[in-house]
């Protein structure tokens, strides 16, 4: 069998399983999409945002892109963002990190990616803002992990910087952003972040007559 035959093989195994278990599973689906979440993660294969949170299809709107960025020019992110919240009405937003996230070993080196350069350039700004902090950490291994939570954090803030957030925040008192780490190593999430709606933010960031 060639290697993507078997993704289609198991595409049916998985349907007749679904359809065994719960016969009016794809019907409901198909008529209705009413996800709480909206998942923004690595693109990583390691880290599937319903296997590793042990939800089913209709459950978690899905962005992933390299090392989880919240790029506020990333027109495919804002419109993720925008139908998400405006729309589909999420209650809570996760952005999910990873340890050993490609993106931000590579964006820590020196190293000419051509084009990826000026995406890692938003993980490079982030070490810059915290060099103070991750510089006194002894390891490589403790300053990626370290920059792995850092990148989280700031992607959540960047989050509650945009005009399409503080106004649903006002307005619907939602959603509840959140930052987490997954481990590679154990299969575990870890919670770096939460920004409950009204959360303060640095003023120069705060809109008026939102
Ligand atoms: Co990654």
């Amino acid at each position: 069998m060639k290697s993507y035959e078997k993704l289609l093989e198991g595409n049916k195994l998985w349907a007749e399983e679904i359809t065994q278990l719960d016969p009016e599973f794809f019907k409901r689906l198909e008529a209705l999409q009413q996800p709480n979440f909206l998942w923004i993660g690595c693109s990583d294969s390691r880290v599937p945002a319903n296997e590793i949170t042990n939800t089913r299809p209709g459950e978690i709107f899905v962005h992933r892109n390299v090392a989880n960025l919240v790029v506020n020019t990333d027109l495919n992110l804002l419109t993720v963002l925008h139908y998400s919240v405006e729309i589909l009405k999420v209650k809570h937003i996760i952005i999910c990190g990873h340890y050993g996230c490609g993106g931000v070993k590579a964006a820590m080196t020196n190293n000419d990616y051509g084009i990826i350069n000026k995406w890692l350039l938003n993980i490079k700004d982030i070490y810059r803002l915290h060099k103070t902090e991750v510089d006194t950490l002894g390891t490589e291994q403790e300053r990626y992990d370290r920059m792995v939570e850092l990148n989280v954090r700031e992607q959540v803030i960047n989050l509650a910087k945009t005009s399409l957030i503080q106004k649903c925040w006002k307005e619907e008192q939602r959603p509840f952003l959140h930052g987490w780490v997954y481990s590679l190593g154990n299969g575990i999430l870890k919670s770096i972040l939460e920004m409950p709606p009204g959360s303060a933010i640095d003023p120069v960031y705060q809109f008026e007559n939102l």
